[in-house]
């Protein structure tokens, strides 16, 4: 059995990859999840931006075997209490606040900050969490900061999200400190809208199959 504060390396880092998905129908929830799933991404991050979105993790969870449908976009202890009844296995933050931080770490969800400085990396690390999203990664410096926070903090694992591209992939997985890379891109909100499932698990499939190994 992985302990609470164990879960994040040992689902992200399996996972590799980490879609960001913004659920805006319902119905757009389990084949969304089953493309992903397909195409070798069950680990998704739910934006918690959308009125569906609670609900789609339930319904993922439900019925898309091997998805693990994270709630992502949590920005305060009320939202980590909806990732929690959502019946989500992990919430994850594009923020540190002491408020946020607190709550979850006297809470038993599962549980991913997010940073872009040194100094919130410090107060997430505080309270107990040393796996965090670094956010958004692409304007706070890229590969090249997630270099020099190693040798401060090499205990640290991170997740870089937000302007990331297939094409600095190579570049986050050269990185020892780096267990996974989340986006958007992976998901594009246009063809969740068209409803092309199709798309998203084709590109899934080949982005997984160019991951360095
Ligand atoms: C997030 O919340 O992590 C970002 O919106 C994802 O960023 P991206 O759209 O640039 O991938």
């Amino acid at each position: 059995m992985i302990s609470q504060s164990e879960m994040p390396l040992a689902v992200l880092g399996a996972a590799r990859l980490v879609p960001l998905v913004t659920i805006e129908r319902l119905d757009h929830a389990v084949p969304l999840a089953q493309a992903l799933v397909e195409g070798g991404l069950p680990v998704m991050e739910v934006a918690l931006r959308t009125p569906a979105a609670a609900q789609a993790i339930g319904e993922i969870q439900r019925h898309v075997p091997h998805a693990v449908p994270i709630a992502g976009n949590v920005l305060t202890p009320h939202d980590l209490s909806i990732a929690a009844h959502a019946g989500a296995p992990m919430a994850v933050s594009p923020v540190a606040t002491s408020a946020l931080l607190e709550a979850a770490a006297h809470g038993s969800l599962p549980f991913m900050p997010g940073v872009a400085t040194p100094s919130e990396l410090m107060l997430a690390v505080t309270q107990g969490f040393h796996v965090v999203k670094f956010f958004p990664a692409m304007a706070f410096g890229g590969p090249e900061a997630l270099r020099a926070m190693y040798a401060p903090f090499p205990h640290v694992r991170f997740v870089p999200t937000g302007g990331t591209r297939e094409a600095e992939l190579d570049a986050w997985f050269a990185l020892p400190n780096v267990a996974a890379v989340g986006g958007s891109w992976l998901a594009p909100i246009d063809e969740v809208r068209r409803g092309d499932w199709g798309a998203i698990r084709d590109r899934a499939r080949a982005v997984v199959a160019r991951l360095p190994k």
